[in-house]
């Protein structure tokens, strides 16, 4: 059973409903009634998106991107690429990027120097986690749901090698797990 891999969990489904919930506001607090494109980066933060979308009642447009990220391992490369990049132009308009974890910050760093390059309105980072210990760029979350301590986590989209994503809490992997 997958959930025998985990450690213990760290935030439980109610916590992060509830979280969302408020991140909700306070995006409707910055943005009121204008309307909104928001990114989902592709895997990790696909139930994050569909909740986070649903509690805002702005017309919003969903838009995907997926981008290179850790493979198969537990520590970010350092370099970034575009596999599928959203289908629309955004310039003049309000960017929401959502995306499930800011570790290292490569990945959003990158992302936010390129898509600034296309001119929007207003560009944002949503992330559901942070964890600062690990920053290697200056990039920080204008939306963060939970700051975390430095533990691999799995669940509610969270993948290690593709599996555990559909756990809907966010769990602490067993170290043995990865270093096996
Ligand atoms: P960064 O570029 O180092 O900030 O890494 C961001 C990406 O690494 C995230 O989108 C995740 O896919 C992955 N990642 C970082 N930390 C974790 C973790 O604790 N669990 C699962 N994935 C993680
Ligand atoms: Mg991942």
């Amino acid at each position: 059973m997958m959930r025998e891999d985990l450690d213990r969990i760290l935030i439980t489904k109610e916590r992060i409903a509830e979280r969302v919930k408020s991140l909700a506001a306070e995006i409707k607090k910055d943005f009121g009634d204008e309307d909104l494109i928001m990114v989902c980066i592709l895997r990790g933060s696909c139930y994050f998106f569909a909740d986070l979308t649903k509690e805002l009642d702005n017309f919003v447009t969903l838009e995907f991107m997926s981008v290179t990220s850790y493979g198969s391992g537990t520590t970010s490369s350092g370099e970034v690429r575009i596999i599928n990049d959203i289908s629309c132009p955004i310039e003049g308009k309000n960017v929401i990027v959502v995306e499930d974890i800011i570790d290292t910050g490569f990945t959003l760093s990158y992302l936010k120097r390129i898509l600034t390059e296309r001119r929007p309105k207003a560009l944002k980072i949503c992330a559901l986690l942070d964890k600062p210990s690990r920053r290697e760029t200056s990039i920080d979350g204008d939306y963060v749901g939970f700051v975390i301590p430095n533990e691999f986590v799995v669940g509610y989209g969270l993948d290690y090698a593709q599996k555990y994503r559909n756990i809907p809490e966010i769990g602490i992997l067993k170290k043995d797990v990865y270093s096996k």
